[in-house]
């Protein structure tokens, strides 16, 4: 079996701890900042509503300069450029008979039957669409938000208010994954009371509505949607997918596993209205994949199983992004969070694998070796494809096999094989991911911004690393964005404005992308931060413009080298070596923590009148950030501490020796 391989054969997911242990222990940041110094230096702005929890969803308005926030019986439409700026708001709480049947139904009347506002999409040019849990009534409604020029209106249309079934969760705990695509909404939900009854479902719009296959464990089991995101495949729109991302029980798990979770990706097509005698109103073009992201190892991989997020990266080719994905592992015992990017090519190939098969209850989950029916299950009726124009011609036999065939046999694996990020015992995982394509002097980066569950943002780059095409995320920084530690729910960036958002259960924050000065004073310091965002101006660490001269702007992302690149800075020449004056037997204070976490602090001693200089052992000194000037030996006059920061190697190069006890002086 191929690394390819293997719907049928989930192995026993041998979790090789030490193996991803001893690859990955916690990177720690470049940079690390606490909400205060964000706050007070870095432009951290916050938003949160009295006495309302939980801001779940976000839209990014960039025409209108709006960001619209959804949270429990509200909806609030903010300024882009300060969310802390007045904001509209409007109440929006479910009717006290929903919140009686809620709590009737043996729900919380303060935490569960309020209307969480789960979903917000941009509908027309005038009005949004909102959802929201309405008590476990699930609802929605358009917003009314007005022409792009005008004065920014907030108000909700009573007039028009929409069954929310099968497009807002019932349950405020559980996540709305949804698509507006035109009129019509792709989402991924429960769509009972029971939280039973999974599926993916289209509504609104003009056409009938159509569905999964209600309680048929092969098509969902027990999933949680994460994302739903529509893709064109060429230039005739009969070819659009809708491609959902969700994790699940594996149906194709030996019994003896138990329960097994795992990632997956779901296709339908947008042409899709359903069979003619059967699969009436349901999808016979869905089709669904497993989604891999794990570590080899010698005994067996190990698994990120729990996906928690997915971000579509738009490329100059629209018709494939890139896929950057989170996820988590499902395991009590093993804890870590890991990236993977996956191309859009790969999974359009599972799709066009081999077809996952099971001939009865006792048999295994095997290949499909037999004829698959033309049009092949899986393909639009399409022009570009063959001679059907609506699923509804679709042959009898393709539809039974579409029915039976919804798995691939064949998962697709990420881009390079592992992940591109991972971070095992942090004492945090990932939620939320979001990415910017960033124009740098030596090239893109892509640039990650990754929630977690402790309420901190990890920005991380990907940078060229041998011969792995996706390259090695590099930690750049670590912002605690919220001033209490509840898990990320949601982020959107605006590439325009240059600023991050992220919801949480109890705040809304806003970020710049980047803190340049933050790196440091030094040309050295702004270098070796490898910040695309940021390159060395000749006196401060600054904003990289590409379109700026680049003769004056000193970046090395990819290396991260300071040496060739700022030796010969006139308006710094010394930076590198810092001199201190001792007096014999007196004390000096010695900086042991550099400014940027990248740099690293070596103290030398030298004698005055001497040309040798000794090294000082930096670790024990740093725990009293003062270091005694040894006493004097025969010669009189005063002593000289040197601090010299002579080599300034990147982080990944610097392994902190144990820690000695102070070494007596020379
Ligand atoms: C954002 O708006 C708030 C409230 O109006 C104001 O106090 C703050 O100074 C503004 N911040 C910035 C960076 O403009
Ligand atoms: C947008 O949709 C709303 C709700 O259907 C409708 O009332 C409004 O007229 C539409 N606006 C435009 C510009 O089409």
């Amino acid at each position: 079996m191929g690394r390819a391989g293997a719907a049928a054969m989930i192995p026993g997911l041998a979790l090789l701890w030490a193996a991803v242990l001893g690859e990955a222990s916690p990177s720690p940041p470049r940079l690390r900042l606490s909400f205060q110094e964000l706050q007070a230096r870095h432009g951290l702005r916050s938003f949160r509503l009295d006495r309302t929890c939980c801001y779940d969803a976000l839209l990014v308005d960039e025409e209108r300069g709006r960001l619209f926030v959804g949270a429990e019986n509200h909806v609030a439409s903010l300024s882009l450029d300060n969310i802390s700026k007045r904001a509209k708001k409007l109440a929006w709480p479910a009717p006290v008979e929903w919140r009686e049947e809620c709590n009737w139904a043996g729900k919380d009347i303060g935490t569960e039957c309020m209307n969480f506002v789960k979903l917000l999409h941009a509908y027309n040019r005038t009005h949004l669409l909102a959802c929201g849990t309405g008590a476990f009534h699930p609802t929605c409604a358009f917003v009314e938000v007005g022409h792009r020029l005008e004065e920014p209106i907030l108000r909700l249309d009573l007039r028009r208010l929409e069954d929310g079934k099968g497009k807002s969760p019932y349950d405020p705990r559980h996540r709305a994954a949804s698509v507006l695509v035109g009129e019509e909404l792709y989402s991924g939900v429960a769509a009972d009371l029971m939280g039973r009854d999974f599926t993916i479902f289209r509504s609104l719009g003009q056409r009938p509505s159509l569905r999964t296959e209600p309680h048929d464990s092969r098509w969902l089991n027990e999933p949680k949607f994460v994302k739903v995101f529509w893709i064109p495949e060429s230039e005739n729109p009969d070819d659009d997918k809708i491609y959902f991302f969700f994790c699940e029980s594996a149906v194709e798990a030996a019994p003896a596993l138990g329960r097994l979770s795992v990632s997956r990706v779901g296709q339908i097509c947008r042409n899709d209205v359903g069979g003619q005698r059967s699969l009436v109103n349901k999808w016979t073009t869905f089709l669904k994949a497993r989604l891999v992201c794990s570590v080899p190892g010698v005994e067996g991989d190990t698994h990120f199983d729990q996906l928690q997020d997915v971000f579509l990266l738009s490329l100059r080719d629209r018709w494939s992004p890139l896929l950057y994905a989170v996820f988590s592992t499902s395991s009590t015992i093993f804890q870590g969070s890991a990236v993977c990017v996956y191309s859009m090519n790969d999974v359009r190939r599972a799709f066009l694998g081999p077809f996952a098969h099971k001939e009865g209850p006792l048999h295994q989950w095997v290949s499909y070796q037999g004829r698959v029916p033309y049009p092949r299950p899986g393909m639009c009726p399409s022009k570009t494809f063959g001679t059907f124009s609506s699923t509804k011609d679709f042959p009898d036999d393709v539809i039974q096999f579409a029915r039976n065939h919804p798995l691939m046999y064949n998962s697709v694996l990420p881009v390079g094989g592992r992940p591109l990020f991972l971070q095992v015992g942090a004492g945090y995982t990932f939620t939320q991911i979001t990415a910017d394509r960033v124009a740098a002097a030596d090239g893109h980066y892509d640039v990650l911004f990754i929630g977690t569950d402790v309420g901190t943002v990890l920005k991380v780059i990907s940078v060229p690393k041998g011969s792995r095409p996706t390259g090695e995320g590099l930690l750049l920084e670590e912002l605690h964005v919220f001033e209490d530690s509840a898990a990320i729910t949601s982020m959107q960036i605006s590439s325009k404005r240059h600023q991050l958002y992220v919801a949480s259960r109890s705040a809304v924050a806003q970020i710049p992308l980047h803190r340049c000065a933050a790196h440091g004073r030094a040309c050295a310091e702004c270098c070796l931060a490898r910040d695309p965002y940021c390159a060395w101006d000749g006196a401060a660490c600054t904003r990289f413009q590409p379109s700026s001269k680049r003769r004056f702007r000193r970046q090395d992302v990819k290396n991260g080298d300071p040496s060739t690149l700022c030796s010969g800075d006139s308006s710094h020449p010394t930076l590198l070596e810092r001199k201190v004056f001792g007096v014999e037997g007196g004390s000096a204070f010695l900086e042991c923590e550099p400014r940027s976490l990248q740099a690293r602090v070596e103290w030398t001693f030298q004698r005055a009148g001497e040309a040798a200089r000794s090294q000082v052992s930096l670790l024990p000194l740093c725990c009293y950030k003062q270091a005694l000037v040894p006493p004097p030996t025969s010669r009189r006059g005063p002593a000289l501490a040197n601090e010299a920061l002579g080599r300034v190697p990147p982080l990944d190069q610097v392994r902190p020796g144990p820690v000695r006890p102070a070494q007596p002086g020379p």
